[in-house]
């Protein structure tokens, strides 16, 4: 290890960065691709700036996003939200709360097809979506909304997809420092029991769906129970929990009570 390696692992595990060591190694790669100081790396991952938001970029599913403060960090528990909606057949995607764009355009970019519509109530983040849409090549199969849930959307989809914000506002205030600062809240947290958006979408999604559509919906670990009562009563068909690659609860199912 160089001495400039050995002096960012100090830093860094000053600053409280989780392993520290293999983070030190990710920055001086970067520094070197980007032709850049690995001081001035340091110097900014040591404020708990995420390494995503450092080199711009985060890997999801086929593609390379781009991500910004703007938009939530694609997580890899995001990615079983794809698999699942590749099993099922869709001509049309409805996305809500679509953020960077990751799950949308991973879809529209697996079956070329299809068309979508991603919405999200931050203008901004549509404009790192936007960005997204021509990394992956789908701008002539997408169109964007800037709208509060359903509230601008018009016409059916045979799929509804959302990784809406689900965190508690008591779990919210625990956050790990890199993603309570440098993530949107509003990405994060829909306050309260963290459940208003999957309500919403139980009650008024039947209507942007046609019959026999499915939602599927990514859920915080300990929310399967919880959302798919949610689904039930508002009379929907064949509810499922899936989990992710670690054996928890990750997504529902629901298909359309119509
Ligand atoms: C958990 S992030 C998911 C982003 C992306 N789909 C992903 O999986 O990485 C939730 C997204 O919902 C959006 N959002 C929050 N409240 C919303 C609302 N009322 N209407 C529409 N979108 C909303 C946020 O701006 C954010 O982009």
């Amino acid at each position: 290890m160089s001495d400039a390696v050995a002096s960012a692992v100090v830093r860094l595990h000053e600053a409280g960065i989780p392993d520290p060591t293999n983070e030190a190694r990710r920055l001086a790669a970067l520094a070197a691709e980007q032709g850049t100081d690995l001081a001035d790396l340091v110097a900014r991952r040591v404020t708990h700036e995420p390494f995503s938001h450092i080199k711009g970029r985060r890997a999801f599913w086929k593609h390379d996003f781009v991500v910004t403060a703007d938009v939530l960090d694609p997580r890899p528990d995001t990615e079983t939200l794809v698999e699942i909606a590749l099993t099922l057949p869709f001509d049309r995607v409805l996305d809500l709360g679509t953020g960077s764009g990751c799950i949308l355009l991973s879809l529209l970019a697996e079956r070329r097809s299809t068309t979508g519509v991603g919405v999200d109530i931050s203008a901004a983040a549509l404009q790192v979506a936007k960005t997204n849409a021509g990394i992956t090549q789908t701008e002539e199969q997408v169109q964007w909304l800037e709208s509060d849930w359903f509230d601008a959307v018009e016409g059916t989809f045979d799929l509804i997809t959302s990784n809406p914000p689900y965190i508690t506002e008591a779990a919210y205030a625990d956050l790990d420092p890199t993603v309570q600062r440098y993530e949107p809240r509003i990405a994060l947290t829909p306050g309260g029991d963290g459940l208003a958006p999957y309500r919403l979408i139980a009650q008024q999604g039947a209507k942007f769906l046609a019959p026999d559509g499915y939602v599927l919906l990514e859920i915080g670990f300990d929310q399967g129970d919880s959302v798919q009562s949610i689904f039930k009563v508002s009379g929907w068909r064949d509810i499922s929990c899936i989990p992710d690659l670690n054996g928890k609860d990750r997504v529902i199912r629901a298909k359309s009570p119509n």
